[in-house]
């Protein structure tokens, strides 16, 4: 008995690979909500590995641990993270806050993989679950191959391991000033994956099920959670839904806001360079541009800013375009988990310039933008958010003005920019998202009806029984 019992702690010690091999890096963020998340995560992990009796593993907290604009975009980590790993340990694991991991299956997948085991080209290899644009996306700037072997990007909640020989590789050619950097980032996960591509000479990822779409049994070693609510319901009441719309689209667009999601928002209200009864939309004298949109969006927040003075329910502010599709009754979900006496912007978070000094994030406005009732009256303060032109790109101005009070946006991965075809069906299967954008060659009312319609009924029911 006793022999058998060395035997295995001998394999377990000399062949199997401890959590010590295993650096963790959870992509955090400031919000409360997520603060929460990420360190009920990280005490998760800290415990299975108490239990697995293999020490304490380390854990960051990226926002944290290395505060920077771009740190969820991962490359700004990358020299940090091989200087103080680089030596010590075999794999960086970056996850997302609603990811679970499973730290006895975690090591036994990255032991198939071990670097200093596996034949692998200079053993510099990355791993998650591998997703395949299956038509070129405008998220991914239209960049399309057709050999899913050549090139694939991983899911970022199902975790990606990367190995500190190939961290090490990153580090060298990121130092090079000849390196370049894009000006936007929209898609972590896929610029990511293109930049260690490197058009061929790099890495492809390589594709692990184990690192799962989804909970499945016992046999993953990640995993992204469902969204869950935080609590009962954000009354639809105090949410105040502004809709940003052009004469040129009274009779194409805003009959299917109606006749989707508006009908279940309490406060609704459309806003336009031409005054129509027939909506009714509002005119607040801001000519239309073709593009940017800044003066229009920045006077919307002002016109509500005035309103709510005599609406004390309202708490929340969703500014959304007349082809953004959402649920109500989601973001009523959604909202349960921040708190409006804080200063809180939520959507899509892109980046612009993340690699320089003058670098921000900011919430893409296609996807509905949210602000707490207390963000929006510092962002109507008099010279806080005023447009360098009329036609300045409304969601990345606003993005600077968010900074400027040093309040960093929140990032929730339910909002979508895109059409639901736009993205790998398995990206989209936790099934929580909280809207798409664009009518686009799709039949808007289609996608409602499958993502949202059901749970706004069932909303507006709960509504007539009370
Ligand atoms: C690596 O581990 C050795 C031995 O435990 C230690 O002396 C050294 O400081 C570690 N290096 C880093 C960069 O942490
Ligand atoms: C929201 O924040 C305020 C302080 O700003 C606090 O008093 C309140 O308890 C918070 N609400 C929730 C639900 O956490």
């Amino acid at each position: 008995m006793e022999t058998v019992v060395i035997f295995l702690l001998f394999f377990g010690t000399v062949w199997g690979l401890g959590i010590k091999d295993v650096v963790i890096i959870i992509l955090s963020q400031p919000n409360e909500h997520h603060l929460k998340l990420a360190e009920n995560l990280k005490n998760d992990i800290e415990q299975q590995a108490e239990a697995l009796q293999q020490g304490k593993p380390i854990v960051h907290l990226s926002h944290r641990d290395f505060p920077h604009v771009g740190h969820w975009t991962v490359l700004p980590l990358v020299e940090k993270l091989h200087d103080l790993h680089g030596e010590n340990s075999s794999w960086v694991f970056f996850v997302e806050d609603r990811t679970r991991v499973n730290l006895g299956v975690l090591s036994e997948v990255l032991n198939e993989y071990d670097p200093s085991k596996v034949q692998c080209i200079d053993c510099a290899v990355w791993l998650g679950h591998a997703l395949h644009d299956n038509e070129a996306t405008i998220i991914h700037h239209f960049a399309f191959y057709e050999d899913p072997q050549k090139f694939k990007f991983p899911n970022l909640g199902s975790g990606i391991a990367i190995s500190t020989n190939l961290l090490q590789r990153l580090a060298e050619r990121l130092r090079h000033p000849a390196t370049p950097h894009s000006d936007f980032e929209i898609d972590s996960s896929h610029e990511l994956a293109l930049f260690i591509w490197d058009k061929g000479k790099g890495e492809v990822l390589t594709n692990d099920n184990a690192f799962c779409i989804q909970q499945d049994n016992n046999n993953c070693a990640s995993y992204p959670l469902t969204f869950q609510p935080c609590g009962a319901l954000v009354e639809k009441d105090s949410i105040y839904f502004a809709v940003k719309t052009c004469e040129k689209y009274h009779k194409e667009r805003v009959p299917v806001v109606k006749k989707t999601w508006a009908q279940y928002a309490s406060n609704v209200e459309f806003f336009s360079d031409e005054a129509d009864v027939s909506i009714p939309t509002i005119n607040l004298g801001i000519p239309n541009t073709e593009q940017g949109h800044c003066a229009k969006t920045i006077a919307i927040l002002h016109h509500i800013h005035d309103k709510l003075k005599h609406h004390p329910r309202v708490q929340w502010v969703v500014v959304a375009d007349d082809d953004t599709i959402l649920g109500v009754s989601r973001i009523q979900q959604l909202l349960t988990c921040y708190n409006a006496t804080k200063l809180v912007a939520l959507g899509e978070r892109y980046g612009y310039n993340v690699h320089s000094a003058r670098g921000y994030n900011y919430i893409t406005g296609g996807g509905g933008m949210v602000f707490s009732r207390a963000l929006l009256k510092q962002l109507t303060r008099p010279g806080v958010c005023e447009c360098p032109s009329i036609s300045a790109p409304d969601d990345m101005f606003l993005g600077l003005c968010i900074a400027s009070l040093g309040v960093s946006v929140t990032h929730s991965p339910l909002f979508h920019q895109a059409r639901p075809i736009d993205y790998p069906p398995q990206y989209l299967l936790t099934k929580d998202a909280v809207s798409f954008h664009k009518h686009w060659m799709i039949d808007p009312i289609g996608v409602y009806d499958k993502w949202f319609a059901e749970e706004d009924m069932k909303g507006a029911d709960v509504h007539v029984e009370l």
